[in-house]
This record gives C-alpha cells, sequence and structure tokens, in this order.
C-alpha cells in the first residue's frame, strides 16, 4: 500500500514497501514550464548525486528508477531505499551520551566522505540523517551540488552546527566537536578554518 509519509515545501514522500518516492509536486505560483523545469531538474539532479555518493560507498539510499546515465526514469518522481531507522532529529537527543557523540562521528566521517569527492549536501541538519543498525545515513539530496570550493563545504558545516544548536542544545558544542572528530580528509583543516568567516558573516546577517 502507498502511504504518504512526509509533506515537504517541494515533494511529498510516499512509502510502498521498502520503496520510498519522492515525488515533487506541481507549485502554482511557477509558470508550469519553468515548475516542469525545475522540479524535471530537481530530481535529476538529486537521482545523479545519490548515485556518485553511492559509488563512493557512501551511506546514502540506494536509487530504484535511474536509467544508464544515473537520471530518474519519470521525470518528477524519485524512488529510492527506505532507511527504515532513527531520525536523528527526533531520536538523538534521547541516546546515552556515549551513543550521541559516537553517531555525530560516524555523520562527521560520511561528511568528509562527500567532501573529499566534492558533493555538497546543501541541507545537513538532523532531519535528513538517519541511524540504521549502527551506521549513519545521510538522506535528502534536493539541495545537493558538485563543487570544489572551500566555501560550500564549510558552509555545509555550518548548516550541521545550526541545527546542533538549535535542536540539541544541551550538548550541541561537545556533539560537534565529535563531528569534527569524525571528519577527517585532506582539506578539512583548511574548511574548518573557514567556517569562521562564514559564521563571521551569518551573525552580521540577524
Ligand atoms: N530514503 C528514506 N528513508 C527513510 N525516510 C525517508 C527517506 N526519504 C525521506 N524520508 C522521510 O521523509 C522526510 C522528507 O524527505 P526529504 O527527502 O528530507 O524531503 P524534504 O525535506 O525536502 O521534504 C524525511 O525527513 C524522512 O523522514
Ligand atoms: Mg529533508
Amino acid at each position: 500500500m502507498n502511504k504518504l509519509i512526509a509533506q515537504g515545501a517541494e515533494a511529498k514522500i510516499f512509502l510502498n514497501e521498502n520503496i520510498v518516492s519522492k515525488q515533487r509536486i506541481e507549485k502554482s505560483y511557477r509558470h508550469p514550464a519553468l515548475d516542469n523545469q525545475i522540479r524535471r531538474q530537481r530530481t535529476k539532479r538529486e537521482a545523479r548525486i545519490l548515485t556518485k555518493a553511492l559509488a563512493l560507498k557512501a551511506n546514502v539510499p540506494k536509487v530504484l528508477n535511474t536509467n544508464k546515465k544515473g537520471e530518474s526514469s519519470d521525470k518528477f518522481n524519485l524512488e529510492i531505499e527506505f532507511i527504515d531507522g532513527e531520525k536523528l532529529a527526533e531520536f538523538l537527543n534521547d541516546y546515552p551520551e556515549g551513543k550521541q557523540k559516537e553517531v555525530m562521528k560516524k555523520l562527521g566521517e560520511e561528511t568528509a566522505t562527500l567532501h573529499e569527492n566534492n558533493i555538497i549536501h546543501g541541507d545537513l541538519t538532523t532531519s535528513n540523517t538517519i541511524l540504521r543498525n549502527s551506521k549513519v545515513y545521510i538522506i535528502d539530496f534536493g539541495l545537493g551540488f558538485i563543487s570544489a570550493k572551500i566555501e560550500d563545504k564549510a558552509v555545509d558545516l555550518h548548516l550541521i552546527k545550526q541545527a546542533l544548536e538549535a535542536k540539541h542544545w544541551k550538548n550541541w558544542e561537545d556533539l560537534f566537536k565529535e563531528f569534527l572528530e569524525g571528519y577527517k580528509h585532506k582539506e578539512a583543516k583548511e574548511i574548518i578554518e573557514r567556517l569562521k568567516v562564514v559564521e563571521k558573516r551569518g551573525r552580521y546577517k540577524h
């Protein structure tokens, strides 16, 4: 049976057996031709990025309806593996402290794998991370893109740091420290340095 499990600003998420389908919905305020183009592009982009991440053995959902080019075979609909686990936004705070840290370190490792290969997530928060069988999965690459820029990678770190501060405020500093503990790769130091610049700019905005 097809069951609606989430509805975001952009997409409806249905679950059928073990398959999640992310259907990008029509936006009536956009010109129909432009709307079609945007929905098609975002579906295609998400499928491509997931396919690239899967090739690196990153923990992300498998793409189920792609063609040979790694594009979704249905223009507005992405079918992916259901990650049947615990979304960190909901569960992280209830774990014992040791497990919280372990999970954040693993998220740091996963993020490092993506960034080493120039995959930027674009919306890295605890709402887009799921723990299953002691593995941390990253989902929702709808805002993802490919970039080698230190700046773009630093923004991902800024997003997860902000999410921890907002939703896991009791010990967010320790949790972010663990994330960075796992975030080890060639450019990591430079990216963490850049994070300070990104944060300063953020403060001006508010
Ligand atoms: N592959 C998946 N496995 C398990 N749950 C998923 C999966 N994809 C999406 N979800 C659930 O649906 C919600 C919304 O999907 P997401 O891809 O994050 O879209 P958006 O945040 O853009 O609406 C997620 O927060 C998660 O609860
Ligand atoms: Mg999401």
